[in-house]
């Protein structure tokens, strides 16, 4: 966090005309846990008084609660950089104007004008992030070919943010459950409002594949019985009903079924929720513990990029739906899988026989 960031609360600067006063309306905001407020007015403060290790540590204790650790896994991610950059490089023309959804620190935005964009305008709802990606954009040169609007993509318009519709729509907006980040109402969106009718979306589809799976480790990140003797069941009404993000390799485990596909999604045609039954051949007796679930990216031009537990590692890990009460299932005898989303959120559930 720098001076750039003070400079964009210098309507709050007015106000306020110490450091410690800064500090002290900080300090509210972060009581409040509204830490990108925070981080703003401690960025306001170590400005104002750049010796003081104290204001520094309260902005990064406010900077680490706002901007999610998994930035740094992602940026990191050799293969999710690699799949998109062969794909940008494959789509992008000359002419295009790209939009690019979810900037970040301006990567995928960076590789569009690498591939020979005309323009990139490239939207990021969080302010923080946007200055810090302004930034990075400048140190490597492209500031006069990449717009950072700080804007959700929901909030832009052709006509005032675009000077006209995308040629070419570029997002990395997935979590581990592929739905979370809310893809499938901004793409839809985003084709509806700020694309030519034949733009192309990068990705342009994905499939969530599934797997049934015995896993003791993986059921108690998720549930309790007995502990030190004592029964606390009754704890269990924390369990998250959902999935949550796990590398399945990283517990012992057994597989009960083949991968199989439970959704695929065209990205751009809607959002509306869907349920679907599969009938699983079950290859192992065992009792299902948990449902895992990863998506495969299809970016086009023949590039795929999958999180799932049998290909390289990816940042996102795997989505981890655990099955409160385990079900007993036998090789040869299909089990029955229930799976639904409502746009942003994938469940998956076992049907017991
Ligand atoms: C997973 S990061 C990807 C960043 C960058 N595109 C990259 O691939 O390295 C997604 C970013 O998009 C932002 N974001 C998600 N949905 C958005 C939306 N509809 N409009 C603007 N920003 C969005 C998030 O705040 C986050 O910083």
């Amino acid at each position: 966090m720098d001076a750039s960031l003070a400079r964009s609360t210098s309507a709050a600067a007015d106000l306020l005309s110490s450091a410690d006063l800064a500090a002290t309306h900080a300090n509210e905001y972060f009581d409040r846990a509204e830490f990108g407020s925070a981080a703003q007015l401690f960025a306001l403060a170590v400005a104002r008084a750049p010796e003081r290790t104290d204001l520094r540590l309260l902005l990064n204790r406010s900077v680490k609660r706002h901007v999610q650790r998994w930035h740094f896994r992602m940026m990191n991610d050799k293969r999710r950089n690699d799949a998109y950059q062969a794909a940008i490089e494959a789509a992008v023309r000359p002419a295009d104007i790209v939009l690019d959804i979810g900037t970040g620190a301006g990567i995928t935005a960076m590789m569009c004008v690498r591939a020979g964009a005309t323009h990139v305008y490239t939207c990021e709802h969080d302010p923080i992030l946007a200055s810090v990606a302004r930034k990075i954009i400048s140190r490597n040169g492209l500031s006069d070919r990449i717009t950072v609007l700080t804007a959700a993509s929901t909030g832009i318009e052709v006509g005032r943010e675009l000077p006209r519709p995308a040629d070419l729509l570029v997002t990395e907006i997935f979590d581990a459950g592929l739905l979370g980040e809310r893809a499938l109402p901004t793409l839809a969106d985003a084709r509806r409002r700020l694309l030519t009718p034949a733009a192309e979306l990068l990705p342009r589809s994905a499939t969530v594949y599934a797997q049934l799976v015995e896993s003791p480790g993986l059921h108690a990140l998720n549930h309790v019985g007995e502990a030190a003797g004592f029964d606390v069941g009754d704890f269990n009404v924390f369990e998250s009903l959902e999935y949550f993000a796990d590398y399945l390799s990283w517990y012992p485990h057994e597989l009960l079924s083949e991968p199989f596909p439970l959704f695929t999604f065209s990205f751009g045609e809607g959002a509306t929720g869907a349920e679907t039954e599969v009938e699983v051949p079950v290859v192992r007796d065992g009792s299902c513990q948990a449902v895992v679930m990863w998506f495969v990216l299809d970016l086009g031009s023949g590039v795929t990029l999958s999180s799932g537990p049998w290909d390289p590692v990816t940042h996102w890990r795997q989505a981890v739906q655990t099955v409160r009460d385990p079900l007993p299932v036998k090789a040869g005898r299909p089990a029955v899988v229930r799976a639904g989303h409502d746009g942003s959120r994938i469940r998956a559930w076992l049907l017991g026989r």
